[in-house]
């Protein structure tokens, strides 16, 4: 990665002015002035910014409350991103790990630990992502079995077995609430299986990442960086899955 790039990423300025500062001579790549913006760094070298240290691999942990109408990703020309209900002075290389659709709500990791997204979201990690839905239809005992099968929701495509917990049904309105536990994260999985059994997905939100919890003090659009207590369980969810 180019010296200029690593430290805009590091919100440390725009890229011009960090362009100026290292030709100025105020960044050190391992004890010597860097003064070449396009310098190549391998990611071992010891990089400061007027003597302070710029670690490159200090990882970041936050949990987001994603609210309903904003987009999975981390920047869009045209559309509101989870990344920009984080502000301005936000690292630029946090990313979400995996997709909730725009109208989606729930429980979001933000990271920069691209190690951690993948294993969290390998189906072999086994970590479990748990939902929260509301149905149009009536959910059955035939519904929870066709779950714990696995579902086709494609031509070539059928789920992993997955747990469909019906929580309450109201014949009057003609719905049902359940929880549903899913270990892949295919493109519209949960409305897929959903249609699937002849329902229709009025609300989805994300409760539950592996041991990650939604915080139900963080309101629809907050953000919070992740409990040490948190941090240590997700990674130990991740580890016990290596893919
Ligand atoms: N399944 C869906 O259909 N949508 C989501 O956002 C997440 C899981």
């Amino acid at each position: 990665m180019r010296l200029d790039r690593f430290l805009s990423d590091m919100n440390l300025g725009t890229r011009k002015e960090l362009k100026k500062a290292i030709r100025d001579g105020r960044v050190l790549v391992d004890g010597r002035a860097a003064k070449d913006p396009g310098m190549t760094l391998s990611g071992t070298e010891r990089v400061t910014y007027d003597g302070n240290p710029v670690a490159y691999h200090d990882l970041e942990y936050w949990m987001l409350h994603k609210p309903a109408g904003i987009l999975t990703a981390t920047m869009d020309k045209k559309q509101k991103t989870v990344l920009d209900l984080m502000g301005e002075t936000r690292r630029k290389d946090l990313f979400p790990v995996g997709r909730l659709d725009r109208d989606t709500t729930g429980l979001l990791l933000i990271t920069n630990d691209g190690a951690l997204a993948h294993k969290l979201l390998a189906p072999k990690s086994h970590v479990d992502k748990v939902y929260r839905v509301l149905v149009r239809g009536i959910l059955t005992k035939k519904d929870v079995d066709a779950f714990a099968a696995g579902i086709r929701i494609g031509e070539d495509l059928v789920t992993l077995p997955a747990v469909l917990d019906i929580q309450k049904t109201d014949p009057v309105a003609g719905t049902t609430e359940a929880l549903v536990t899913i270990r892949e994260g295919k493109f519209h999985q949960i409305k897929k299986m959903i249609a699937a059994c002849g329902g229709e997905v009025l609300a989805l939100e994300r409760l539950q990442m592996g041991p990650l919890r939604l915080d139900p003090a963080l309101a629809p659009g907050a953000y919070r960086p992740l409990t040490d207590a948190e941090k240590a369980a997700l990674l130990a969810a991740a580890a016990g899955g290596e893919s």
